[in-house]
């Protein structure tokens, strides 16, 4: 699948970002994330130390409550860090003013959440523009790249419907297509797969990695499921609001592109997810 496309071009507001053009990076240092529940306090991140650098895809496991999603939250700069350091691409997110945050999230970072979030009162072709109209482009240049994503996306037959005349699967596209419109350098997905079945979920796969090879994307995937971080070159376990370690999925070098299979993963991830005795 042809699926390149050319990074948006820099303008004041990318330079007000100020990662134009740069190597797609995510460097956590410390970080803690603490939430008030009623009286209780949550420590949902303890001190997470975490580098990823350069183009590529990767994972997160870890089991239910162990972070992952409040860690993508403040990567993506849908929120902040009670303290310590989240980077990307060389830039401060933590440190970014409200107005600087609203212009990252927009155009720097791809986010395809769990539940799609599509908007129900738009067709699949609105859905893709919404973000770049709100960005202020003109309407005919969203409409013509809308439509290419969408094609490149296998569902421009899809175009004029409305999220509940699609299947999972195509919402999923349609999602993915949304968070590519800026040619992002780093695209995030929660669980994507998490309400796809094991066809709909292979095929969305095939579409991730080829986005991550053909546009220079550093792809960051929370998932459960040990099949889908298969198709990741490197595996990042959660425990407890910590990273308990990382692996690559890639053996060791002595069989050339050998990987370990879902089942040796899912091993491997457990092991590090489990509390020490
Ligand atoms: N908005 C919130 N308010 C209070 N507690 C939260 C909030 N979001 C997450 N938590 C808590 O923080 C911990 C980590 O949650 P989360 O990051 O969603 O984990 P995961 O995605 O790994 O399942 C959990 O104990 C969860 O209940
Ligand atoms: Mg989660």
């Amino acid at each position: 699948m042809g699926l390149r496309t050319t990074r948006s071009t820099g303008t004041d507001n990318d330079s007000k970002c100020g990662m134009e053009e740069s190597t797609p990076s995510i460097l956590c240092r410390g970080v803690t994330k603490q939430y008030a529940h009623g009286v209780r306090r949550v420590d949902a991140l303890r001190g997470v130390d975490l580098s990823i650098e350069g183009p590529g895809f990767h994972a997160i496991m870890g089991a239910s409550g162990s972070g992952k999603s409040t860690l993508m939250h403040l990567v993506a700069g849908l929120d902040r860090p009670t303290s310590g350091e989240v980077s990307v691409a060389g830039v401060r997110v933590d440190a970014m003013s409200e107005a600087e945050l609203t212009l990252y999230r927009r155009r720097r970072v791809g986010i395809v959440f769990q539940h799609f979030n599509l908007l129900a009162s738009m067709t699949a072709l609105e859905n893709v523009m919404l973000p770049a109209l709100l960005d202020g482009q003109p309407r005919r240049e969203c409409e013509a790249r809308a439509r290419h994503l969408l094609e490149e996306l296998g569902v421009h037959d899809r175009a004029e419907h409305r999220p509940d005349a699609l299947s999972g699967g195509e919402q999923q596209r349609v999602a993915i297509a949304r968070a590519l419109y800026f040619a992002p350098p780093l695209v995030l997905a929660d669980e994507p797969t998490g309400n796809l079945d094991s066809e709909a979920a292979a095929r969305l796969f095939a579409v991730l990695t080829a986005v991550a090879k053909t546009h220079n994307t550093l792809l960051l995937m929370v998932t459960h499921e040990a099949t889908a971080a298969a198709h990741c070159q490197r595996v990042i376990v959660l425990r407890d609001g910590v990273v308990a370690g990382s692996f690559e999925t890639a053996s060791d070098g002595s069989a050339a592109g050998r990987r370990l299979d879902a089942g040796a993963l899912a091993t491997r991830a457990a092991e590090l997810a489990r509390p020490p005795r």
